[in-house]
């Protein structure tokens, strides 16, 4: 059964709406065009918490002056349709002006560890994020916060926000949701056509076969990203822009894999930016 889910767009509106909630609060922060994957965490939430409060907003910090934030899609419509199915009870969708006000000049930084990978990549991506989610943690107050392996810098950023600054917030870190083929899930996939839908692939492709050379006994660090290299490589439509495999609670590139490691990679598709990774355990 459905219920009457409710919209807030103000902050006065979300506090107001916050404050009648008895119980557990599950945030699931998102930038909206919600596909499997973010339900998933949306579906997580309502199994854990008593109520379950969804933010939809794209952040202008933490794009680049070059990226897609002008044509970031949107669908609120629809969004709201599917949160409703997947039993959200509120939904904040604030505006810019909202969550910076005319005059804001306050940032949450996270230092090394937004250095490597995307943070490498993307100058000034995870400043946007931390200071954003740090402000939703802020206004929600929820008990527990939702966030996809998918993002795994992201994630491990948060985390170490979390515990930096005291949020009283249990970080929840849900599997990634992938298509069929493998193709992990993600609102960018529709700037794909048919033939890089194809191509694609590539990242699922590419971490598999350095997995597969793991479970055979390969540890040497450098031989596992030659791997994910050369099945990109084989891509005329793919342009890898990193590979990594790393120490999974520093970020920090292995020569050889011990520990718990992360497998991840950029690829560009065309000009459709794609993001994936394994966990190695
Ligand atoms: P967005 O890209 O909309 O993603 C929202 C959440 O959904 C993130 O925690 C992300 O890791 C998760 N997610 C995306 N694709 C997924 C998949 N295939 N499987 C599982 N989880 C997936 O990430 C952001 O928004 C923003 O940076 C945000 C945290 C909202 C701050 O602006």
């Amino acid at each position: 059964m459905t219920r009457q889910i409710m919209l807030s767009t103000t902050l006065h509106e979300l506090r107001s709406a916050r404050l009648l909630l008895d119980g557990t609060v599950g945030l699931v922060p998102t930038m909206g065009f919600l596909h499997a994957g973010h339900i998933s965490l949306v579906r997580r939430a309502r199994e854990e918490c008593q109520n379950v409060i969804v933010s939809i907003f794209v952040n202008p910090t933490q794009f680049g002056p070059n990226e897609d934030l002008s044509k970031y899609p949107r669908d609120l419509d629809r969004d709201l349709h599917l949160l409703e199915e997947a039993g959200a009870d509120l939904v904040w969708t604030p505006t810019p002006e909202v969550v910076y006000p005319p005059g804001f000049q306050t940032w949450v930084e996270v230092q090394e560890m937004t250095r490597p990978l995307e943070g490498a990549q993307r100058p000034g991506h995870f400043r946007g994020v931390t200071t954003v989610v740090a402000k939703l943690f802020n206004a929600v107050q929820p008990t527990k916060a939702y966030f996809g392996q998918k993002d795994a810098q992201q994630t491990a950023v948060i985390q170490r926000m979390v515990r930096d600054l005291n949020f009283p917030i249990e970080i929840v870190v849900c599997p990634i949701v992938r298509e069929p083929d493998g193709l992990a899930m993600s609102s960018r996939n529709v700037y794909l056509d048919t033939e890089q839908r194809k191509v694609a692939t590539v990242l699922y492709r590419a971490l598999s076969a350095a997995k597969e050379e793991f479970e055979k006994g390969g540890r040497d660090a450098e031989k596992l990203r030659r791997t994910m290299q050369e099945v990109i490589a084989r891509e005329p439509l793919a342009q890898m822009q990193y590979v990594s495999c790393a120490d999974y609670d520093t970020l920090r590139e292995l020569d050889k894999v011990t520990g718990k490691t992360l497998l991840s990679m950029a690829v560009f598709i065309g000009k459709t930016r794609l993001i994936d990774n394994f966990v190695l355990e």
